[in-house]
Order: structure tokens, then sequence, then C-alpha cells
């Protein structure tokens, strides 16, 4: 085959159709999506990943000697393909490959999982390393390629500082004993262990990026976390991403502000730079999610305290909604209260504030009632709990008392105490589950289906 220019369908996708090469013969690579032919002509439906709408590749007795070799290409197949495009006005497609050439590249025999029939999600899941060749793992995985784009760009182009807060860290950072281990040994002698002492995978960068706020005001970390919390649910995995921005000289107004320009930024992002992938999901994952995520772009997010989410669900009981867990002041909302609250009452992103401190973090800064915490959560239909954020506690002998009560270990963290005592200005910030941010935008129920590779428990494929 002679040397021709070889393109892809990204690149062709985004010229104008005026601009489009029909006259040279172009060359493709990709692989084999269908492939269905008649006896004198064939279509394949190609795709090269590049992007998400696939080329149709037309071959033809005349033009091709090896035709019936081709007729027998099943799908899966990677092959190369030459030909020039024609415009296609009147098909679904506004062009499409007259072939003159179609080279076999890498074979794929009819074991091939991935046939044209829909499979479930679940069934998707055993198949982790194929998956992603689907429509909807293309849609998902593309979206969360960009997403990742969207909080970087978000953050960077205003000047905060991006920090890699440790994946190994020797403290457990909200205090719950929901780490994973990391050690060398299998005797549990922490002493004699690679570190010297216990170690776990990080639960989150917060306590460490706390630091990095008090020098830098305005900073980041997006990184992987990690927490061995038995929860099997459609929204827990053990290993997730997420986002956390720390600002200093900032209150729990300013954070909440700062969330909720992230929140419309990124979806905005997204609906902007992923159209087809964007409108695959709602028309295939969830019906009118285009709508629904350009109206929270569009709108004020809605802010209550716990207290009145307390009454709220009070009278709902009063009503006769019914609950499976118990609703009283002090109570720790769960998924069902916290989804009551944003699809029936609001309708819409919700944060909830002030907290009682009891069922939240010792770092939370306390409120001047003494009883509750300057908390926020971001609360979104769907998904319920997205993001967690609170105004950090800077007076040293406030978070030593609460450490006390809540009988947090001194030892260990004199360095967060001691950030309290050099310069520890006012300081907020979130952590925002990323996973649970791409399950919001497009749509996806489970966690497990936005997660490249998941891990929850008992589930660690490869
Ligand atoms: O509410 P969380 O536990 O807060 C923290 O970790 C704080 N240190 C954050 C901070 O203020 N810097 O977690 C924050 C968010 C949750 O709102 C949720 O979206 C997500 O992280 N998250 C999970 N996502 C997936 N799987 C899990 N097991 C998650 N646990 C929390
Ligand atoms: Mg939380």
């Amino acid at each position: 085959m002679q040397a021709m220019l070889v393109t892809d369908l990204y690149d062709q996708y985004l010229i104008d159709e005026k601009e489009l090469i029909t006259e040279e013969e172009l060359c493709f690579e990709g692989w084999i999506k269908t492939n269905r032919d008649n006896g004198s002509i064939g279509f394949i439906e190609l795709t090269d990943g590049t992007c998400f709408k696939t080329l149709q590749l037309v071959y033809n007795k005349e033009n091709l000697t090896d035709y019936d070799t081709v007729a027998k290409y099943l799908t899966g197949c990677g092959i190369k393909a030459i030909g020039k495009l024609v415009l296609t006005p009147d098909a679904k497609q506004p062009f499409e490959l007259q072939c003159t050439a179609i080279e076999l590249l890498a074979p794929c025999d009819e074991t091939y999982p991935l046939q044209k029939k829909r499979h479930s999600l679940e069934y998707l899941r055993e198949i982790p390393h194929l998956r992603v060749r689907t429509n909807t793992f293309q849609a998902v995985m593309r979206i969360r390629s960009v997403l990742s784009m969207a909080i970087h760009e978000f953050y960077q182009s205003q000047g905060f500082v991006y920090v890699h807060a440790p994946i190994i860290t020797a403290n457990d950072a909200e205090g719950a004993g929901e780490a994973f281990i990391v050690t060398t040994r299998d005797d549990g002698n922490y002493k004699e262990d690679f570190f010297g002492k216990k170690t776990c995978l990080t639960v989150s960068g917060q306590l460490h990026v706390e630091a990095y706020a008090l020098a830098f005001r305005d900073t980041y970390t997006f990184g992987p976390t990690f927490r061995a919390e038995p929860s099997n649910t459609p929204r827990h995995g053990s290993e997730f991403w997420m986002i956390e921005p720390e600002i200093a000289f900032a209150d729990l107004d300013d954070n909440m502000e700062l969330i909720e320009d992230m929140v419309r930024y990124c979806i905005q992002y997204v609906l902007e730079r992923c159209p087809q992938e964007m409108e695959f999901c709602n028309e295939f994952i969830q019906k009118g999610i285009i709508d629904r995520l350009q109206a929270v772009v569009d709108s004020d997010f809605k802010r209550m305290t716990y207290t009145e989410a307390i009454s709220i669900l009070e009278k709902a009981k009063e009503d006769g909604v019914e609950f499976e867990y118990p609703v009283y002041w002090g109570c720790d909302l769960q998924s069902e209260h916290e989804r009551y609250i944003c699809e029936k009452v609001i309708n819409g992103p919700v944060f909830l504030t002030n907290y009682p401190k009891e069922i939240k973090a010792f770092y939370m800064r306390l409120d001047d009632d003494g009883k509750t915490v300057a908390a926020c959560d971001l609360l979104v239909p769907g998904i319920g709990e997205l993001v967690g954020g609170s105004q950090r506690e800077e007076r040293y002998d406030e978070l030593l008392k609460r450490m006390e009560d809540m009988h947090i270990p001194v030892e260990g963290m004199e360095w967060y105490l001691e950030l309290r005592k050099y310069g520890g200005v006012k300081h907020s910030g979130f952590g925002l589950g990323f996973e649970r941010f791409l399950m919001y935008i497009t749509g996806v129920a489970n966690i497990r289906d936005v997660l490249p590779y998941p891990r929850t428990p008992n589930n660690c494929m490869f």
C-alpha cells in the first residue's frame, strides 16, 4: 500500500463539511463494530477511539479483490481502511468512506464477548478490560477525562496551587478507623515495620493540604483516596478520587461559594466539550439529564441548616412519609433523608449547614452556640452527599479540647496543632467525590460503572 494521509475520526468530525478532504485517499485505523454484506456490497461501522462517532466504510466487489475475505472480518477486528470520503447528506452520518483497500491489522474471533446485542452493566463489570469499548464506557470514560481537566482549569485559572498530598500517611485524617494499613510485615509489629510506625493509605489529603493553604492561601488536592469501610452501596468505592480545595482567610460562606462555582463551571465545561457523549447519556443512561444539568448551571443552590432539615423531616414523618432510620435532632442523616430533602423538598442541589458537633469531624469549627459546627454538605438529587466541607477550627485551645472530647490522640498530631500557633488564620475547605460528581453528570447509577477498575468490598479484579 502506498503512503498516504493517515487521519482520525476526531479530526474529520471537527472539520467543516466543505473542507473535508474528498479528493485524496485517506487512511483510517480502527476496530470493527459491525460488518454486514449482501454478497456484492458491504458496510463496516468503524470506531477508532478518537471520538464518540463512528465511520461507515463501504466496500464492494468491484473495488476490492479480497471482498470475500473482508466480508468475513468479525466485530472487534483491528483494521486499516483506505478510500475517499464521500458526503452523504441524506444518511444519518455526514460522510462515509468508499474503500479501495481494507487491511486486517489484528484478528478477533467469534468468542469476543461484545457482540452487537446490549449487555447489562452487571455483566460488563466482569470484563473491565473490554467494557471500555462499549458506547456507555466510551462516553463515561471520556467525560471522566474531560471532567478532570475541568477541575484543574477551574482552579488553575484562579491561581490555586495544586498539592500532591501523600498517598501513604501516618495519620488517619477523619479519625474514623477506616484506613487500609500499609505494611511489609505479616505480624503487625509496626515498630519494626518499613516506616518504623503504623502507616495507612490516605482517606483524605485535607490535613496535609491545610498546611499548604496556610502558605499559599488557595490550594487544592486531586488524587486517589482509600476507605476500608464495608459499605456495599452504589455510591461507595474503596478507592476513589477526591478533590480537596483548602482556602485561607475564608469562612463557611466563601467555601460554599467556591463549591457552587466549581460545580457549575465543571458541568458547563462538560456540556460544551462532550456534546456527543452527553447526548448519549441523555438518551440511554438518564432521560432528560442535559436539561436538568443546564437548570443546575442556571440556578443558585439553596441553603438550609441541619436544624431546619430535621424539622422538615419530622414534619414529613408526621405526614406519613416512611423512613427506615429514625429522625431526631442529633441524628446522623442517612442517605434516604438526604435524598428526601434534595429530591422531594428542594428538587435540586442544596447545602445543609451547621450540623451537631457530635456527628462531624474534630477539625470543624465550633459555632457560637457551642452545639453545632460550621460544616456544609452539598446534597444533590440521585446521589445524596456530593460534597462535605467545613470551616476549620483555627483556635488552638478549641481544637485541643475537641480532640480530647473525641478521643483523638495528640501524639502524631502536634504538627497539625502547631499550624494554629503559627499564623493559623481562619480557613475552610471541602472534599468533592470525583466519581459521585461523574455519576451526577452522566446519570450513571452505580459508582462501579464510572471507575475504570472499581475496587469495592470483595471486588478487586486484576
Ligand atoms: O465527607 P468526606 O468523608 O470528607 C472528607 O474526607 C473531608 N476530609 C473533606 C474535606 O473537607 N477536605 O468525603 C468527601 C466526599 C463526600 O462528600 C463524597 O462525595 C466522597 O468524598 N466520598 C466517597 N466517594 C466514593 N466512595 C466513598 N467511599 C466515599 N466517601 C466519601
Ligand atoms: Mg461527609
